[in-house]
């Protein structure tokens, strides 16, 4: 008789990410090369710096660091935070409101135990951030969708916001810029949605962990949830070295906010688990001395890549894809009424000179029955040659589709 598992764990949901991985493992058993476009790994090297805090450690016993993370690295990091525009947010943000994490995923997941109980419920922009319900499920807490729309360029609204808030509902998450969508709050509507959180007493968690990758002219990072006034109970930002560095290997994440209780209760689920990584974070610290230079011609190299696919896609008869102001993913539309049907195709019945794709189905990026059932996430982790490549192989595949 088999042991019974847990309903949690038997009803987790699978990554809609990673969920068509086997076909992608067949396709490439068949010899077939595969561009992957469905995953969030930047191909960028990681700086100089980050490798170099590696190399450098030369400790005779890798000890534990203390759970809310290295003291130095906090107060390196604290100098960062009062970098962006901060000030305007309330008190200069200091050592002891940085709670050090294994990836920005930890933080997420300290945050929502510390905000939620068991049956409570947290507000999600729809297309959201699937591990977000990963998380939530594992706490037993629900997660409502606040619906956008692609052809509203995915903006969220304030009113919508209101409209899904119930007696049960404890914050509300959101990324920005967003993955998937690319959207980023500009800072009014920070202002608004924030408005809203104090309104009905949320917590305004904004995952920041694409904060640099901006394609809006004349500004260097999203504005900061920090940055707003009036929120220092409700405003938690959730970050990671992960997608800034091109370091997801390195398991460094952190969250930032004023609210000391909300830190307190936190910091014992980080005693709890004890320490976050080390020698990661002491490579992490050495990162910050990267010069602004590597991050703008990251950020250079995102945009180019982004405009080359926006443009591939939309040439493409009954596709639309947006063009995003941030990160480095997009939302398209694809003229088939089941994307996910189409993907598992695209590996596992197609190629193009012994070439296919992998995009991740947006239908899992939605809690609404049936929305996103046409879409795509396309991650532009690719050099522009390699993204042209995949759009000619998805030109060829769809018209293949249509044939079969
Ligand atoms: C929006 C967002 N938040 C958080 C994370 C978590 O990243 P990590 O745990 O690597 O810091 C990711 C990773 O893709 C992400 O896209």
């Amino acid at each position: 008789m088999p042991l019974s598992l847990s309903r949690r764990g038997l009803t987790a949901p699978a990554s809609p990410i990673r969920r068509l991985m086997p076909y992608a493992d067949a396709a490439r058993a068949r010899g077939v090369h595969v561009h992957h476009l469905n995953i969030g790994q930047p191909d960028l090297p990681t700086p100089e710096a980050f490798i170099n805090g590696y190399r450098d450690y030369a400790g005779p016993v890798l000890a534990y660091s203390p759970s809310q993370g290295l003291a130095s690295y906090r107060e390196a990091l604290a100098v960062y935070y009062n970098t962006l525009d901060t000030a305007a947010g309330g008190r200069a943000i200091d050592a002891d409101d940085i709670l050090v994490t294994t990836g920005g995923s930890e933080a997420l997941l300290f945050t929502i135990a510390a905000a939620c109980d068991p049956g409570d419920a947290i507000l999600v922009a729809e297309p959201y951030y699937t591990n977000y319900r990963g998380f939530a499920h594992m706490l037993g807490v629900d997660v409502v969708p606040v619906p956008t729309f692609l052809k509203e360029d995915f903006a969220v609204s304030a009113q919508r916001l209101r409209d899904a808030c119930t007696p049960r509902t404890r914050a509300f998450v959101l990324p920005s810029p967003g993955n998937p969508t690319g959207a980023v709050l500009a800072y009014d509507e920070l202002v608004a949605l924030g408005q809203v959180c104090v309104d009905h007493d949320l917590f305004f968690v904004v995952d920041e962990v694409y904060r640099e990758f901006v394609y809006l002219d004349g500004r260097h990072t999203a504005a900061s949830v920090l940055s707003v006034p009036g929120l220092d109970s409700h405003a938690v930002v959730i970050d990671s070295v992960s997608k800034r560095y091109s370091a997801c290997g390195a398991r460094v994440g952190c969250l930032v906010t004023r609210n000391r209780e909300l830190y307190a209760a936190t910091l014992k689920f980080a005693q709890a688990r004890l320490s976050p990584p080390t020698v990661d974070q002491l490579a992490a610290h050495a990162a910050l001395s990267t010069p602004r230079a590597w991050m703008e011609e990251a950020v250079a190299e995102y945009r180019k890549r982004r405009d080359v696919l926006v443009a591939a896609l939309n040439a493409i008869d009954g596709v639309f894809a947006p063009c995003p102001a941030g990160a480095f993913y997009l939302v398209a539309d694809l003229p088939v009424d089941d994307a996910e049907a189409f993907c598992v195709f695209l590996l596992s019945e197609f190629e193009l000179d012994g070439e296919t794709v992998m995009f991740a189905p947006a239908e899992g990026f939605y809690a609404t029955p049936g929305a996103g059932r046409n879409q795509v996430r396309i991650a532009y982790v690719l050099a522009a040659d390699k993204l042209r490549r995949a759009v000619r192989i998805l030109a060829a595949g769809l018209a293949a589709w249509r044939d079969r």
